[in-house]
């Protein structure tokens, strides 16, 4: 990248603009960034209140809940702290499905507040069996909670029984807690409704915002238990959280820009309604797998499982995941990602999420075929584009 020079206005700066297909951050609408240049405003003030009141609303549609919402200036992983530190207690049980680096982070969350967590686990590319996940709550004494996360974004697989965990949880009188990081705005997943008491989402990923928020959506039962039993943190205090978004505040200084941006991608979601933005979702999941398919390549996770957002794709065999990664960058424009964790160098990911469309599926699919063909595995790149208009 070119130096800037003393005086050089930052926008001459820029890279050029590339297509983000990675899972999150994903790109964003100009709309939502120039919702960041609005004035400075106090962050205990009538305006905020009717910026957090907004946002408030906005999310509730999100989650189908007519529950408590919370928002807090975070990454995911803050999010992920907050809901971990916001139920459990040292020495809680609690049983956690691992099926990725997130579940395995997910659980590390819950010891660290203390829990003592039962982990059912799957091989990579696949979620664990429900039975085994309802043995192991009916197994489990004194359950406190079965915190989930719901689209393994480390390998493209979704767990599709939330809905039953929620009501074997709570036939033990446990939370049901889900990390939705990856998943709301993408899936729908109607809080109330699947019995839910908890969940978490972040702005970076199907929302189209720019990273750095995240969402909470939480029932009465847990905000009962959050002002009987405070948790014993500061900044994700959740139940602290409760008490001044009740008079339109934030507990500390909120990211006032990133308010506006929330705000105004939630309000492009409503727009646009919920119901089309999934269904958007799962046609560009499905003609992104058609299309892998069609350059010879195979996807990563068991078909029963597979995310309509992070579409994950066996490494092709004699290819270097980097290079192939840096060729669709430098030279197609497209960023993919590739595996972490135990999977690296195994796979490519691409996340199909947020504002995508059949036309970033189309110029994605289109890279990797080219980037496919200069690294000798030749594919007829007319073909696959018609296999990824067609879709499944
Ligand atoms: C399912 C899930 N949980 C948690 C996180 C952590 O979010 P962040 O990277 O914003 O801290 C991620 C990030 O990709 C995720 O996909």
């Amino acid at each position: 990248m070119k130096e800037r020079s003393e005086g050089e206005p930052m926008s001459t700066i820029n890279p050029a603009k590339k297509l983000l297909m990675i899972p999150g951050p994903t790109n964003v609408s100009d709309r939502v960034m120039n919702a960041m240049l609005k004035p400075m405003i106090n962050h205990r003030s009538p305006e905020f209140t009717a910026l957090v009141e907004s946002i408030t609303e906005k999310s509730r549609y999100l989650f189908q809940t007519k529950g408590h919402i919370i928002t807090i200036t975070a990454s995911g992983t803050g999010g992920v702290e907050a809901i971990a530190f916001g139920l459990v207690r040292p020495g809680d049980n609690v049983v956690v499905p691992v099926y990725g680096e997130f579940g395995q982070r997910l659980a590390e969350a819950i010891e660290l507040a203390g829990g003592n967590v039962v982990k059912v686990f799957a091989e990579p590319g696949n979620v664990p069996r429900l039975e085994d996940v309802k043995e192991a709550i009916r197994r489990t004494d004194n359950l406190k909670a079965v915190y989930t996360v719901h689209n393994e974004t480390s390998t493209g697989c979704a767990i599709p029984y939330i809905q039953e965990l929620a009501k074997a949880a709570h036939e033990k009188d446990a939370f049901m807690v889900v990390d939705g990081v990856s998943s709301i705005g993408g899936y729908s997943v109607p809080v109330d409704a699947w019995g839910v008491d908890m969940c978490v989402t972040a702005s970076q990923k199907c929302i189209a915002a720019p990273p750095g928020m995240v969402i909470i959506s939480l029932n009465d039962k847990v905000a009962d238990f959050l002002k009987r039993t405070p948790p014993t943190v500061r900044y994700f205090d959740l139940g602290k959280h409760l008490d001044f978004l009740e008079h339109g505040y934030t507990p500390f200084t909120p990211a006032v820009s990133l308010y506006y941006a929330l705000e105004e991608a939630l309000t492009a979601l409503k727009e646009e309604t919920l119901e089309k933005r999934v269904a958007r979702h799962v046609k560009c999941a499905g003609q992104l797998y058609s299309a892998i398919e069609s350059m010879g390549l195979e996807g990563f996770a068991e078909k029963g499982c597979r995310s309509n957002t992070v579409i994950a794709v066996k490494n092709p065999a004699g290819v270097n995941d980097e290079r192939f990664r840096e060729i669709m960058s430098d030279e197609q424009n497209v960023v993919i990602t590739g595996g972490f964790g135990p999977l690296k160098g195994r796979i490519l990911r691409v996340g199909s999420m947020g504002d995508v469309t059949s036309a970033h599926i189309q110029r994605t699919v289109d890279a990797m075929a080219k980037t496919l063909s200069k690294l000798g595995h030749p594919v007829d790149s007319k073909r696959v584009a018609d296999v990824a208009v067609r879709g499944p």
